[in-house]
C-alpha cells in the first residue's frame, strides 16, 4: 500500500517534473486554463484573449505549475494563434508566451506593455520572465523593429532579438513575410535547448509543415531567470485600437519535442465581421455586377432575336419610297404575328393575310411574296412607288410594302368580299352571285383595264387577268388586284430556264411565242375572264360530262358555231340574265380570245361594247379556237400542262429574247 503510495507520488512528481501537455481546442473541464481580464474560453473551445473592447489585458495559463529542474530547463512548446484587426491594417498590440513565475498580473498595463508589466516593473531583472511578443505595434520606447514582429523578451519589453514576422519556406527556398493581423491562423514554435543555449522560434502559415530554419535562434542561458517552479501561458493586450485575439491550440513538452497539433480537432475562427463587411462591400457589389451584366446579355440577346425576327432589307435608293414602306414591325404585330387564323388565301405569289394597322382606320391584305433575289427589287420598288398612285375604283388600292431578306411584303386594302372565282366556282361556300352583280363585276373590270392600258399616264400591263385576282368589295364591286407582280418574276429569270409568267389558259398563244406580254395579251385573258364569269366555268378542264371539250374557249365557240351561244352559259344564273348581256359577254369573249392578237378589240373597244355605245361586230368566219393553235404551236413541242387547276400559274419554257418592263411603254 505504502509503496503503491510512493510509486504514485514518484510518477506525479516526475510527471510534474517533466510536464507535457496538449489543447486540441480548450473544451473540456479537464486542465481547465486559468484565465483572467478579457480572455474566455468560447464553446467550441476557442480560447479568446481579446475581443474589440480596447485598453484591455488578458491572461491564460496552464493552470498548474511547470517545474524547471536546475538542470533541466529545455522545453518545447508549440501554438496557433489568429489576431483580427479592427480596422486593417490598424491594430492594437499582440499576444504574449509566457514564461512567469507568477499568475498574478494585477498591476500590469495594457497597450505596449502588453499585460506583462508596469512602468516601474519593466526591465526588472527580479521579473524572471521569459516571453515570446508577437507584436503588431511599432513603440519606439522599448525599442520595436517594426509594427509586425515577432520578439524574444526576457525581462523587459526591449527584446533581446527580434524579426520581422516572417518565415522560410521550404518549399520555394526562400523567405516569405507574414502578416500578423491578417486573421489567419499561423502557428509558432518555440524551443529551447539547455545545453546549446538557444532559444528558437519558428513562424509559419497555419496547416503549413515547421519550416526547416527559425526565424529567431538567441543564445540565451537561462538558468538564471528560470526558476524551479514556474507558469506558462499567454498575455494578450489591446490599446486605442483592438484587436481581436484567438487561441486555438497548444501543445507543451519537457521530455522532447511538442507534439504536433490535431489540425482536425482545432476550432474554427469565428466568420470576421471585417471580412464580412468586405464580403459585403466586395462579394455584393460583384454578385450585382454579374447579375446586372447577366440581365444585360439577357436583354442583348432580347434584343438581337427581336431585331432578327423583325429586320428588315433596306438599301440606300430606297430613301425616295419610305413614305409607302410600312416597317415589318408594324405588319407583324398588324397580322397577329401572320397567324394561320389571318390568312386569307394563298396564291401565286404567296400567303395572303388580313390586318389591322394602327395608323390606317380600315383594315388591310398583307401579301407575303418570297423573292430571293435583289435583282429586278429596284425597278420593282420602283413601280410599286408609281402603283401606288394608280387610283381607280375598280382597282385594289396597294397602299406600301416593306421588304425584308427574300421577302417581299406587300399592303392592300382589305377586300371583305374575296375574290370572284370563290363566288363563282366556290362549292356553295359563297352566295351564288346574280347576273346584274356579274355584269356590272365585268364592266368594272373593263374599266380598270382601260385605266391600265390608256387612262394612266404610263401603259401598266396587268398580265395576270382572272377571275380569282378579281376581288370583291363590300358592296360587291370588282376591283383587280395583283397587277403588276408577274413582273417581278421577269427579272429573277434564270436564263437557262426562263418562266412565262402568268396562269395557263389566260395566257395569249403569240406570249407564249415572244414571251412579249401587251395590252393585247391582257385583253386576250380579259377574254377567257367573260367566259368564265358567263359560264360559270374554269378555262380548263372537263365542262360538262356530255361535253367532250377540255377548253371552255373551244366549248363556248362550238356552241356558238351551232347558233346556241346561250347554251354556254351558267345555269347558275338561268332565267335571271339578260340574254343580250349575256350574248355581248360571251361573244365578246370570244373575240377578245382571238388568236391573232392584232384582231382582239382594244379594252376600250370592249368598254364601249358593254356600255353599248358600240356595236360588237360579229365573230369572223374564219375564227379559230386558240387551243387548236396552242396545241399545234405550243405543245406540239412536247410541253406538258398539268391539268387545271395547277396550284402554282407559273410555266416555264423555251428560249426567251427579251424581257419588258410594265411601264416601258411610257406616253
Ligand atoms: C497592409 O499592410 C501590408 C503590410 O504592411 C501591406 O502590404 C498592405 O498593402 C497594407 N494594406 C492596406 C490596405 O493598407
Ligand atoms: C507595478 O507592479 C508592482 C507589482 O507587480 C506593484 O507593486 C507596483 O505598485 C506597480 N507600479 C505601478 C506604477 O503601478
Ligand atoms: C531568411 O531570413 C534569415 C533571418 O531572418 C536570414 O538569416 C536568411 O539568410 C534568410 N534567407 C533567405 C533565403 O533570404
Ligand atoms: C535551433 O536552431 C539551430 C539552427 O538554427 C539548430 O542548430 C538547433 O538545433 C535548434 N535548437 C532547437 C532546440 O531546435
Ligand atoms: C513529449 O516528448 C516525448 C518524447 O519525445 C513524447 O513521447 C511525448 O509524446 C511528448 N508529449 C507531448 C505532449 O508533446
Amino acid at each position: 500500500m505504502i509503496l503503491i503510495l510512493v510509486l504514485a507520488l514518484a510518477v506525479q512528481i516526475f510527471a510534474q517534473d517533466e510536464t507535457q501537455f496538449i489543447y486540441n481546442g480548450f473544451q473540456g473541464s479537464l486542465n481547465k486554463l486559468q484565465v483572467d481580464g478579457i480572455a474566455t474560453i468560447l464553446p467550441n473551445g476557442l480560447l479568446r484573449m481579446s475581443n474589440h473592447t480596447p485598453a484591455s489585458l488578458s491572461h491564460a495559463f496552464y493552470p498548474h505549475p511547470v517545474i524547471f529542474k536546475p538542470n533541466h530547463l529545455s522545453f518545447s512548446t508549440t501554438f496557433v494563434f489568429a489576431m483580427f484587426p479592427q480596422v486593417q491594417n490598424i491594430s492594437g498590440h499582440g499576444i504574449v508566451f509566457v514564461i512567469s513565475p507568477t499568475t498574478n498580473f494585477q498591476h500590469t498595463l495594457p497597450a505596449a506593455y502588453l499585460g506583462l508589466f508596469n512602468t516601474s516593473t519593466n526591465g526588472r531583472s527580479s521579473n524572471h520572465i521569459v516571453a515570446v511578443e508577437l507584436d503588431t505595434v511599432k513603440n519606439p520606447d522599448v525599442e520595436d523593429i517594426d509594427g509586425n514582429h515577432v520578439g524574444i523578451d526576457v525581462n523587459s519589453l526591449i527584446s533581446v532579438d527580434a524579426a520581422s514576422a516572417a518565415y522560410y519556406s521550404d518549399k520555394e527556398r526562400s523567405n516569405k513575410t507574414l502578416l500578423l493581423n491578417s486573421g489567419k491562423p499561423m502557428q509558432i514554435w518555440i524551443d529551447y535547448d539547455e545545453v546549446e543555449m538557444l532559444l528558437n522560434v519558428t513562424l509559419a502559415p497555419f496547416r503549413d509543415p515547421k519550416p526547416s530554419k527559425c526565424l529567431l535562434s538567441k543564445h540565451l542561458d537561462l538558468s538564471a531567470i528560470l526558476l524551479h517552479s514556474m507558469h506558462v501561458g499567454f498575455t494578450s493586450s489591446t490599446g486605442l485600437l483592438s484587436n481581436r485575439h484567438y487561441i486555438l491550440g497548444w501543445s507543451w513538452n519537457q521530455s522532447g519535442k511538442a507534439e504536433d497539433l490535431d489540425t482536425s480537432k482545432l476550432p474554427s475562427l469565428p466568420q470576421d465581421k471585417h471580412q464580412k463587411q468586405i464580403l459585403n462591400k466586395l462579394i455584393f457589389p460583384v454578385l450585382l455586377f454579374v447579375v446586372l451584366l447577366l440581365l444585360l446579355m439577357i436583354a442583348a440577346a432580347v434584343w438581337v432575336l427581336w431585331r432578327k425576327k423583325y429586320e428588315e432589307l433596306v438599301e440606300p435608293w430606297e430613301k425616295e419610297y419610305t413614305t409607302h414602306r410600312y416597317t415589318f414591325k408594324d405588319l407583324h404585330v398588324a397580322t397577329k404575328g401572320f397567324k394561320k387564323s389571318e390568312l386569307l388565301g394563298i396564291g401565286g405569289f404567296g400567303k395572303v393575310y388580313k390586318g389591322k394597322l394602327p395608323s390606317i382606320s380600315h383594315q388591310v391584305a398583307v401579301k407575303r411574296v418570297s423573292h430571293d433575289s435583289k435583282q429586278g427589287m429596284k425597278e420593282f420598288v420602283a413601280e410599286i412607288s408609281c402603283m401606288r398612285r394608280l387610283s381607280h375604283r375598280n382597282l385594289v388600292p396597294l397602299l406600301g410594302y416593306c421588304r425584308r431578306k427574300g421577302e417581299l411584303l406587300l399592303v392592300y386594302e382589305y377586300m371583305p368580299n374575296r375574290s370572284l372565282d370563290k363566288h363563282l366556282f366556290g362549292k356553295d361556300d359563297e352566295p351564288n352571285l346574280c347576273w346584274s352583280k356579274r355584269y356590272n363585276i365585268i364592266k368594272g373590270v373593263a374599266s380598270a383595264l382601260l385605266y391600265l392600258h390608256e387612262e394612266w399616264e404610263q401603259v401598266v400591263l396587268h398580265r395576270d387577268v382572272k377571275a380569282s385576282n378579281v376581288l370583291l368589295d363590300a358592296e360587291m364591286n370588282a376591283k383587280l388586284g395583283d397587277f403588276g407582280l408577274a413582273r417581278l418574276y421577269d427579272h429573277t429569270i434564270d436564263p437557262q430556264t426562263t418562266h412565262v409568267v402568268g396562269t395557263i389558259g389566260y395566257i395569249a398563244p403569240e406570249v407564249s411565242r415572244t414571251q412579249k406580254p401587251t395590252t393585247s395579251s391582257d385583253v386576250y385573258a380579259f377574254g377567257m375572264f367573260l367566259l368564265e364569269v358567263g359560264c360559270g366555268r374554269r378555262p380548263m378542264g372537263k365542262q360538262t360530262d356530255d361535253v367532250a371539250e377540255d377548253f371552255l374557249s373551244d366549248w363556248v365557240y362550238d356552241c356558238w358555231r351551232r347558233g346556241e351561244i346561250l347554251m354556254a352559259s351558267d345555269p347558275a344564273v338561268e332565267g335571271d340574265y339578260q340574254e343580250n348581256e349575256m350574248e355581248l359577254v360571251l361573244k365578246l369573249g370570244l373575240l377578245c380570245l382571238h388568236p391573232k392578237s392584232e384582231e382582239r378589240p382594244t379594252m376600250r373597244q370592249a368598254v364601249q361594247f358593254l356600255n353599248g355605245s358600240a356595236t360588237l361586230p360579229e365573230i369572223p368566219s374564219d375564227y379559230e379556237t386558240v387551243s387548236g393553235i396552242f396545241f399545234g404551236e405550243v405543245l406540239g413541242k412536247s410541253v406538258s400542262f398539268p391539268s387545271y387547276p395547277p396550284s402554282s400559274g407559273t410555266i416555264s419554257h423555251g428560249d426567251m429574247s427579251s424581257t419588258n418592263s410594265v411601264l416601258q411603254y411610257g406616253r
